[in-house]
């Protein structure tokens, strides 16, 4: 319940391992001097929501209102706040907070804060639970609010600002965004197919590497994938052995990593950003033997995540995104553990999230 200088907000939360979503009412601190607030439009459902709702890494804490793919409108601004005013569209990604002076705040580099604050699940610097999208508004520091570019759809941007910075952030960093290099990319999901877009973008070869050859004619003919592998098919892998620049691997579930590494070039990299719940395997001697390393990368610093927005509106990248009401969530989560979804579920939370009905 809202107490002094808090507003009551709704959403929808899990409240146990089962991962089902009911509506939740709770508090949103009162608009700081720094803060924005804003109406949230739409909100991605992200594979870590699912994994935070079922509890899969053991420290998720009940109940749980996920969401960081958020995209609203502002409502209120504090009194130090520069770069936004009320009406301006708006973005939030993963995260909402860190410490804005340490070696990596220092350099742009949020996620790697120790004191950062995600944008759900995380313990806010006034003492509260943060509490994500899947909720009708949002109350963030303006440093971690993204400036949405005109001309880039509210819908489809809105998944970018997670699954488009954990794609983005490691081709800069590693080295893998210069034309003419050949990349994979593993598992055609939410981030994989943002990841093709982004890719081509930038110039590169890009190969999709997927668990079956149902995605193939999408991922050639509308993603514009150069080629395609099915990752269980030994005679296909065989062929391309060699091969890749980079891989960046985004499944979400145990996966055996030697036969991607195979696939490297010497001095090749893989870099995983999914976050299977179980430890995968890697032996060293093939690593060793081709100087390959195996590297990871979450979303991106705030500043990386606006130049990526910038990027996806000049580049008119956006999400492929199945847009559903808010009483849909459930179902969608069901679609999303099958693979079933194309390519992103994105909550249409401004028109259809309710309140509950008071008891
Ligand atoms: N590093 C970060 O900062 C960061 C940010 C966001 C998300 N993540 C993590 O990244 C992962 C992917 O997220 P997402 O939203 O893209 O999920 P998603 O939409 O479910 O996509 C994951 C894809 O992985 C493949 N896959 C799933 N299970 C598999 C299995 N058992 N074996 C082989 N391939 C499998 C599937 O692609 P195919 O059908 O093509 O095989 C699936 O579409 C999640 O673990 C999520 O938590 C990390
Ligand atoms: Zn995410
Ligand atoms: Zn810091």
């Amino acid at each position: 319940m809202a107490g002094k200088n808090e507003v009551k907000t709704y959403g929808l939360a899990a409240r146990d391992t089962s991962g089902v979503f009911s509506p939740v009412e709770f508090a949103r601190r009162a608009t700081g001097e720094e803060d924005v607030r804003f109406k949230v439009l739409y909100c991605g459902i992200c594979h870590a929501d699912l994994h935070s709702a079922k509890d899969d890494f053991g420290h998720t804490s009940y109940p749980v209102v996920p969401g960081h793919e958020i995209v609203g409108e502002v409502t209120e601004v504090g009194s130090k706040v520069t770069n936004f005013k009320i009406g301006d569209k708006v973005g939030v990604g993963c995260f909402v907070g860190s410490c804005r002076s340490c070696e990596q705040c220092s350099n742009d580099l949020e996620p790697y804060c120790p004191k950062r604050v995600m944008t759900y699940g995380s313990i806010d610097e006034d003492g509260t639970r943060t509490r994500g999208g899947y909720s009708n508004e949002m109350v963030v520091k303006e440093h971690f609010a993204i400036r949405w570019p005109e001309n880039l759809p509210l819908d489809g941007g809105a998944p970018l600002l997670c699954a488009g910075c954990t794609l983005y952030s490691p081709l800069m960093y590693y080295g893998l965004s210069k034309p003419g290099t050949h990349l994979g990319i593993v598992g055609l999901g939410g981030l994989g197919h943002v990841g093709v877009k982004f890719a081509k973008a930038m110039g590169l070869k890009v190969t999709v590497i997927s668990s079956s050859n149902r995605k193939k004619a999408e991922a050639v003919d509308r993603l514009g994938a150069d080629s395609f592998l099915v990752s269980t098919d030994p005679e296909q892998m065989q062929t391309a052995m060699g091969t890749l620049d980079g891989i960046i691997d985004t499944v979400s579930a145990f996966h055996p990593v030697m036969p991607l590494i195979s696939l490297l070039k010497p001095h090749g990299k893989l870099i995983v950003v999914g976050a299977p719940n179980k430890p995968l395997e890697v032996e060293i001697i093939p690593l060793l033997t081709g100087r390959k390393m195996i590297g990871s990368s979450a979303a991106a610093g705030i500043k990386e995540t606006q130049e990526m927005i910038d990027f996806a509106a000049k580049h008119n990248i956006t999400a492929d995104v199945e847009v559903i009401p808010a009483n849909y969530v459930n179902k969608a989560m069901e679609g999303l553990e099958k693979g079933d979804v194309r390519y992103r579920f994105v909550i249409d939370i401004g028109n259809t999230l309710v309140a509950a009905p008071s008891t």
